[in-house]
């Protein structure tokens, strides 16, 4: 098993799919990892929807002006939400669960992307997050934090370059 060092070198995001469906089998390994996920007290507040069916990740395709019509080609989309009533951190928790599940995907070699919800909005220009709500029936409580779009790669990219490690980032002792 490679390393989770090697791991993360190796994880892209990636909006281009093969048409190949993921099997119950891999679809239960890749939930697996965001229901591990730490959460504030462990709370666990998230919930998944996984959206196979072909006119719902169309609709989720055209969620967005821009950027994620390639959810349309994705196996499966899993939109995280998180229970807004049950902690202050749903957010914190929603996107740690969700880095989990691209982590997983990458160590399965898929592919997998994130789609961003807040504060972007269709092209006829409603709000995204009320539109997937809409599309998936998610109540009014759960905070949508974003869709993982998830397929067979059809294409490899360069793992992460280390010489781009941004190290001027760090402040040590004081910022
Ligand atoms: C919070 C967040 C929001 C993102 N939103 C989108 C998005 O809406 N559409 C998209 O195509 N990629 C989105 N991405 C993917 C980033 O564009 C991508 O991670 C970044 O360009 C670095 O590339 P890499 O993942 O290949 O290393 C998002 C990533 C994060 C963490």
């Amino acid at each position: 098993m490679e390393s989770l060092s090697e791991l993360m070198h190796r994880r892209r995001s990636h909006r281009k799919y093969s048409s190949e469906p993921l099997t119950e089998e891999q679809v239960r390994q890749l939930m697996q990892a965001p229901l591990m996920a730490p959460s504030s007290k462990r709370c666990t507040p998230w919930e998944f929807v996984l959206v196979s069916d072909e006119e719902k990740k169309n609709a989720l395709g055209l969620s967005r002006a821009a950027n994620s019509a390639f959810a349309a080609q994705a196996a499966l989309v899993v939109v995280v939400t998180a229970d807004t009533e049950k902690t202050d951190t749903w957010i914190e928790d929603a996107s740690i669960a969700a880095s989990y599940l691209q982590l997983q995907a990458e160590e399965m070699g898929l592919g997998s992307c994130w789609i961003h919800l807040r504060n972007r909005f269709t092209a006829d220009g409603e709000a995204t997050e009320s539109y997937v709500r809409r599309m998936l029936g998610i109540p009014e409580k759960f905070g949508i934090v974003c869709m993982i779009a998830i397929g067979e790669k059809v294409e490899e990219k360069r793992p992460f370059d280390d010489e781009k490690l941004q190290w001027d980032k760090l402040h040590i002792n004081q910022f």
